[in-house]
């Protein structure tokens, strides 16, 4: 049996790097497979947040699933911290998981900065929590921007551990689907860093609770370099730049790069930009507008992840009985 899960951390609205690497393929796969949306709130714990501008992220993310189109009815749509399960998972990993695994993850190294003393122990254990997650729903498929990819070779190590560590075969290798054009969309500042929530600079980005007039201006700021289009992807890749809009339009639209460049080489940037502006308004614009619809009321929202809620957790605890079987812990 096939089955899908993934997630988004609610720590700040979410950007197209989000919707282009994860949620629009989400949204397709949604047909093909059993699957489980997720918004990982205890992720979202391992750096410092308001508590109330995490319950209302944990709404707006959830909001968003269903404005880009994710079905909470024929999905299980939750939070993370709704089933407990997550969390105990991840214990029975812990004790499993070599340090020096932890220590290969090139994300806490990023995150923790300088201070590694400082950083807490649920940051290094991450993906940990991220492992316990897909496997405590016995997901096969994990459908992810680039960039989780090592998290989920480090949760294909985990299954394999437990499995070989109890002789039983417990746990598929969830397979990363990593999709689309767009599996890593770069900053509209700089062509060489990953479009992030983290930045410090709102241009960085293109949020989904963004209006039309925010979205034109960040696109005709974005970088670029004073060359026309050009019309192979050899020279479009030596231009960081120039490739991360092309990228984006042609994930927006649904097309290739290549496609893109058959009708735009040798234009200028000026006028790709504003062919940009009006598909990415055409594009997300519904999808803020439908957001914002859900936002106004919150009660609704907290209804569908309690019912995505219990759902999840009636495959979880069928999951942690037999672990606690095979693992050697009294039933409750
Ligand atoms: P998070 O919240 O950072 O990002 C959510 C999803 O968006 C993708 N993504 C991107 N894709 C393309 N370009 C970008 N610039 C970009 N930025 C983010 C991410 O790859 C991700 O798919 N650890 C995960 C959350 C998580 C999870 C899980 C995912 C927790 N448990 C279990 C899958 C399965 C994270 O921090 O994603």
């Amino acid at each position: 049996m096939n089955r899908i899960f993934s997630g988004m951390q609610p720590t700040y609205a979410l950007h197209l790097g989000n919707y282009l690497g994860a949620l629009r393929n989400w949204v397709e796969l949604q047909n093909q497979f059993e699957s489980i949306f997720c918004v990982v709130d205890l992720h979202a714990i391992t750096l410092p947040q308001d508590p109330k501008a995490l319950l209302n992220n944990t709404r707006e993310v959830a909001a968003a699933y269903i404005a880009a189109g994710i079905d909470p009815e024929r999905n299980i749509l939750f939070n993370q911290s709704y089933v407990a399960g997550h969390s105990e998972l991840s214990w029975i990993f812990s004790c499993l998981t070599p340090l020096g695994w932890l220590n290969r993850m090139t994300q806490f190294k990023d995150k923790a900065g300088k201070n590694r003393d400082q950083a807490g122990l649920g940051l290094y254990a991450y993906p940990v929590l991220m492992a316990a997650d897909i496997l405590l729903y016995k997901a096969t498929h994990v459908p992810v921007g680039e960039d989780q990819k090592q998290h989920l070779e480090l949760a294909r190590d985990i299954a394999g551990a437990f499995n070989r560590n109890y002789g039983r075969d417990v746990f598929p290798l969830p397979e990363p689907q990593i999709m689309g054009e767009a599996t890593r969309v770069m900053s509209l500042r700089d062509g060489t860093k990953k479009m992030s929530k983290s930045d410090a600079s709102d241009y960085s980005r293109i949020n989904l609770t963004d209006d039309a007039d925010a979205i034109a201006q960040k696109i005709r700021k974005a970088k670029t370099d004073p060359e026309p289009l050009p019309a192979t992807i050899e020279e479009l890749e030596a231009r960081p730049e120039a490739d991360n809009l092309v990228t984006i339009y042609a994930a927006l639209e649904g097309t290739s790069r290549l496609d893109v460049l058959g009708r735009f080489a040798g234009a200028q940037f000026s006028g790709f930009k504003g062919e940009l502006v009006d598909l990415a308004v055409a594009k997300l614009g519904p999808i803020t507008a439908e957001m914002n619809r859900l936002m106004k009321d919150p009660a609704e929202i907290d209804r569908i992840l309690r019912r995505g809620g219990e759902r999840a957790r009636a495959i979880a605890e069928s999951t942690m009985a037999e672990v606690r079987d095979v693992v050697g812990l009294l039933r409750p």
